[in-house]
């Protein structure tokens, strides 16, 4: 019988992010981890895989995690996860990320072109729309194999604080954020369900309103409470969501920064919207049907990425 070989994924960036990823991974057996960082973190990345090793027996997992400073160790990865870059500090906009965090972009994504250019490649550093951006132009990938985390970690964030107004079991919350990962998100009240039962029946408008600007700021009170850096669990959990639904084809159907074509207007820009993700990468880019004040809420949320996008020059 044919034996699948295990797969082999590339974590770029050894820090708080990383480090949970890596052991993520290997706890849902998603394949064997290379964690990358420059020199200068070593130390960081080869302790991190070490306690992570030594760990192994406890849950009996098979994956092990290398820790590298090699982009040679990356090559031929099949999933690939950035989460290298400055996080943002209390104060700052991600968008104050994007002098800094597009200079280690443009190192990485020339290093995946060299060494992994058939990987399906997530993004988590921000600004992330922009990034996504430089990530897929700069690297060469083909569209369809390149997505940015953000929406799960979005709606994930909407549905924790809807449970929480309810005080019921996040598995009955269907909800879903679309658009850019900034302040203008959009958290799509009437398409949202608890139980089937509709969102807008369940709460007070006011008390969504409060949901709404709280997930739209979900990150900076993370970062206002960490001070010296930004979300790690979130963006791991979200990033690993997508990465296991490629390895194991599962088609899961997630929202994340996707090359729209048309979509919503919208040509030639990463933008949040749920994708199917399975072994081809993006399988397929889907839109929500919006009523006028959603839409105006989509193209403000648009025009701040784009803004920004527009201004990366590569
Ligand atoms: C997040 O939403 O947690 C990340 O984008 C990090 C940040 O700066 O908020």
């Amino acid at each position: 019988m044919a034996q699948n070989r295990k797969k082999k994924i590339g974590l770029i960036g050894g820090g708080q992010i990383g480090g949970n990823l890596a052991l993520l991974a290997v706890q849902k057996s998603l394949g064997d981890v290379f964690l990358y960082d420059i020199p200068a973190a070593e130390g960081l990345v080869k302790g991190k895989a070490l306690d992570i090793n030594q760990l192994a027996a406890v849950d009996g997992y098979d994956c092990r995690v290398t820790g590298t400073t090699d982009w040679k160790d990356v090559a031929g990865s099949d999933v690939i996860i950035i989460t290298a870059g400055m996080p943002r500090k209390p104060g700052m906009s991600r968008e104050d990320l994007l002098e800094i965090n597009l200079k280690i972009m443009t190192d990485v994504a020339g290093n995946i072109k060299q060494h992994a250019p058939n990987a399906f490649v997530i993004n988590v550093a921000n600004p992330l729309d922009a990034m996504v951006f430089a990530l897929h132009k700069i690297a060469g990938l083909p569209d369809n194999m390149v997505v940015g985390m953000a929406g799960v970690l979005d709606t994930s964030r909407f549905k924790c604080f809807v449970a929480e107004a309810l005080g019921c079991s996040i598995r009955d919350v269907e909800a879903l954020v679309l658009g850019g990962h900034g302040d203008d998100m959009v958290p799509l009240v009437r398409h949202s369900t608890v139980g089937g039962v509709p969102l807008t029946e369940l709460i007070a408008k006011d008390k969504l309103d409060a949901i709404v600007k709280r997930t739209r700021e979900g990150g900076a009170e993370l970062v206002g409470l960490y001070k010296t850096g930004s979300a790690y669990f979130g963006p791991a959990a979200s990033s690993i969501a997508m990465a296991e639904s490629f390895i194991f084809d599962r088609k899961r159907i997630l929202p994340g920064a996707a090359l729209l074509k048309g979509q919503y207007g919208i040509n030639g820009y990463f933008f949040g919207t749920p994708v199917q993700i399975g072994a081809g990468g993006i399988e397929k880019v889907i839109t929500v049907d919006l009523n006028d004040a959603e839409k105006a809420e989509l193209e403000k949320s648009f025009q701040s990425v784009k803004k920004t996008v527009d201004s990366v020059k590569l």
